[in-house]
């Protein structure tokens, strides 16, 4: 498990102002402790989350917020011992992006019976006890799903005979797996022809939807369309088509979801076909969160990113300007 070896700015500040997309700084505040927040990060599997935790900590300097950073390699027992800690740290407010959706009820209590508030970030946790998070922040990941199924639907729209899909799936018991899952499968019902005929867990990085696409390439004689649950591992993906002397993008359509600069990329050179965006740059809003809980003002239960989705002319035109 990475631990940042470094307390960020330990700025005094007990307002925020940052919000949406800003980056603005904390008013300083002589004499008041500056807030301490622990934050336990997935691990580094994608461009995705890499972009997400550089959010995160270039938010926490902006906004003075002293950030204890953990990063977790994707183990669920090491967001477990970093949540403990941070418990026994008696920090002010803990924020985390769970590896998978369920088993955080007793450990969410712990935090709630010392009474350190938790923000869910990213990723929902499943538990029925709502009083164990004060609110989460993140993307739509059923609804981004369903996009990915739309695109699909409209672009078969004229098409007679089978469409065979595989997908390749997040990492498994996560919250963006299951949600696009059944947001996709719920889109693609509206024609009997999209046929997902084999899916598999590629952990959403590079080298697994590599792995996960030669293994269905050998499997399937043949496939129509790859809808890999994030850009690595459609990118993966591309390099085991190539390397079976096929082409991405034409003999196999590609849909992917994040919309990194890499997939954005690809996607203009027109090796995938159609990207959905996750934007990871969620530090500015959660410092906003952290200063409001923090100072007891009155937050909403969720908070939803605003996303789009890319075709390739899109993808040409927000390419110079991508941050992530
Ligand atoms: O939880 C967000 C997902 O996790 C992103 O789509 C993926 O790239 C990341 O690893």
């Amino acid at each position: 498990m990475r631990r940042t070896p470094i307390i960020l700015a330990a700025v005094a500040a007990g307002l925020l102002t940052a919000c949406g997309g800003g980056e603005s700084a904390a008013p300083e505040k002589a004499g008041q402790a500056s807030i301490r927040l622990g934050f336990s990060q997935v691990g580094e599997e994608s461009a995705w989350r890499l972009a997400n935790t550089t959010s995160i900590e270039h938010a926490a300097t902006n906004a003075g917020v002293q950030l204890d950073l953990r990063v977790a390699d994707g183990k669920q027992e090491n967001q477990t011992a970093a949540i403990r800690q941070f418990i026994n740290d008696k920090v002010d407010v803990i924020a985390f992006s769970p590896v998978v959706e369920s088993g955080w009820d007793e450990l969410l209590q712990e935090a709630k019976d010392a009474g350190i508030p938790v923000i869910v970030t990213d990723r929902m946790v499943d538990t029925t006890d709502t009083s164990l998070f004060v609110t989460m922040l993140g993307s739509d990941f059923t609804a981004e799903g369903r996009k990915a199924g739309e695109w699909l639907v409209e672009h078969y729209r004229d098409y007679n005979g089978t469409v065979r899909i595989v997908e390749i799936e997040g990492t498994t018991g996560s919250a963006p797996a299951n949600q696009r899952r059944s947001g996709f499968a719920e889109a693609i019902e509206a024609d009997p022809d999209l046929q997902v005929i084999a899916s598999r867990d590629g952990n959403f990085t590079r080298e697994g939807g590599e792995q996960v696409m030669a293994g269905f390439l050998k499997e399937h004689p043949k496939i129509d369309v790859v809808f890999a649950h994030n850009d690595d591992e459609g990118l993966g993906a591309i390099e085991a088509i190539e390397a079976d002397g096929k082409r991405p993008g034409v003999d196999l359509k590609i849909i992917t979801v994040d919309a990194s600069r890499d997939g954005l990329t690809a996607l203009a050179e027109g090796r995938l076909n159609y990207v959905i965006e996750c934007n990871p740059l969620l530090g500015p809003q959660l410092m906003e969160l952290v200063g409001k809980v923090r100072t007891g003002q009155s937050i909403p239960r969720r908070v939803v990113v605003d996303e789009t989705a890319f075709d390739r002319e899109a993808a040409k035109a927000v390419l110079p300007n991508r941050q992530y």
